[in-house]
């Protein structure tokens, strides 16, 4: 696999991701996930893509997707986020895991033969939500991809892992546990 970009790639990830700094992650009609389902028309309203939340502000008299922060952790917590039945070995599944404090995390939970690993949905490089293609994780906003089993990055721009929680099986259901930040 190539792992380098070419020149027109290069730039047009540059470009994508100087807009996607530059609005704070401001989520528009051109922003792969938000793209598809309901628009942004009244103020407050929250959308959760992929395990992202999003908040309609309203912005110089437009209204605009924007990327809720990151909730601050600041004490570990145990969730039962599926049955075992609902996760397929060979499968993957985004749920969110509520958080001490208030808000909640996107996590991305992928069964193996040899286990279950749970993953932050946000990508190592700016933060968007990835999402299964085909056998890898895929961020739709620059193109990088990780491996689901293990969180490493496979294809740049990013070069971290991503996140990775504990995620454990008992009593017929899957609990993952989110630390601090
Ligand atoms: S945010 Fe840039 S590749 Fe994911």
């Amino acid at each position: 696999m190539n792992q380098f970009p070419s020149r027109r790639e290069f730039f047009a990830a540059t470009v994508a991701s100087l807009a996607w700094i530059l609005t704070g992650g401001k989520a528009d009609a051109s922003s792969p996930s938000i793209s598809v389902g309901a628009p942004c028309k009244a103020a407050g309203r929250e959308r959760t893509v992929n395990g992202v939340t999003f908040v309609c502000r309203k912005e110089k008299n437009k209204l605009v997707w924007r990327r809720k922060k990151f909730p601050t952790i600041t004490q570990a917590t145990t969730e039962r986020v599926l049955e075992s039945g609902d996760l397929a070995v060979g499968e993957t599944k985004i749920v969110n895991v509520l958080i001490t404090g208030g808000g909640t995390t996107g996590v991305v939970l992928t069964r193996t033969e040899t286990g279950i690993t749970a993953l932050r949905v946000n990508c190592s490089h700016q933060g968007f939500p990835v999402s299964r293609v085909k056998n890898v994780l895929e961020c739709e906003l620059h193109g990088s991809q990780f491996d689901p089993t293990t969180g490493a990055a496979l294809l740049g721009p990013a070069v971290n892992p991503l996140r990775r929680y504990e995620a454990s099986e008992s009593n017929g259901g899957i609990y993952v546990t989110i630390t601090p930040n």
